[in-house]
């Protein structure tokens, strides 16, 4: 099963398509990668338009095995950035964690919170493959826009994190957002 989600537009920016990635996406994946936030904030670095297919065959496959649901965040026909939720990460199967970019020529006009809000109710609400109790947001302390874009989208702040170099060199913030919280507010 892949999806497709759409957001509505608002009165100062266009739509955005969440679908999954496509090989074709290769090239703009690398050319978002350059960006030193990036490579500062991301585990993994595309350096190259064959990482970037490998990493969009890893994403396909997470959809057919029901594990990991990966999107471009597509602005005018074009990939501006990414959303997943990555399951796997909880033995007992109730959490999920989610991740996200956006490129930097589109950031601070509200694309990753737009879509974060819509992934994160779709995870929590109308999907069934990965039935979900809790979704996950980690990120470095000195993050402050990922800080913020989890604030915005209702991920409430949990735990901070012992650093764990050299994966993870400064302390982290933990915050989640619970399924409850969702239908409460619906
Ligand atoms: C984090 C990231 C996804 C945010 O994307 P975005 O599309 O700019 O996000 P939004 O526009 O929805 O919101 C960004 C918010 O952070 C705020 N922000 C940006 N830089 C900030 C900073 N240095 N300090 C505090 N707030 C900051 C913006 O003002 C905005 O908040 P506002 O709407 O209240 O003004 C983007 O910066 C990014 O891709 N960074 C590199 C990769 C990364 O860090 N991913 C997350 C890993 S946990």
């Amino acid at each position: 099963m892949k999806t497709v989600l759409y957001v509505a537009p608002t009165a100062s920016a266009p739509a955005l398509c969440l679908r999954p990635w496509r090989a074709e996406d290769a090239a703009a994946l690398v050319t978002a990668h350059r960006d030193p936030l990036m490579r500062r904030w991301l585990i993994t670095s595309l350096a190259g338009e064959s990482d970037a297919r490998q990493w969009i065959d890893d994403q396909n496959r997470g959809w057919d095995d029901g594990v990991r649901f990966s999107f471009a965040i597509v602005e005018r026909g074009r990939p501006v950035g990414h959303i997943a939720v990555k399951g796997g990460v909880d033995p007992a199967g109730a959490s999920a964690e989610v991740g996200y970019w956006t490129s930097a020529e589109t950031r601070g006009r509200g694309i990753a919170s737009r879509a974060l809000e819509c992934v994160s109710r779709w995870a929590l609400g109308s999907q069934d493959v990965m039935p979900l109790a809790r979704l996950d947001l980690l990120h470095a302390v000195d993050n402050h826009a990922s800080c913020r874009v989890a604030e915005k989208c209702r991920y409430v702040l949990s735990s901070v994190l012992p650093a764990q170099p050299p994966v993870f060199p400064s302390e982290g913030h933990l915050h989640v957002r619970m399924n409850s919280t969702q239908k409460a507010r619906t």
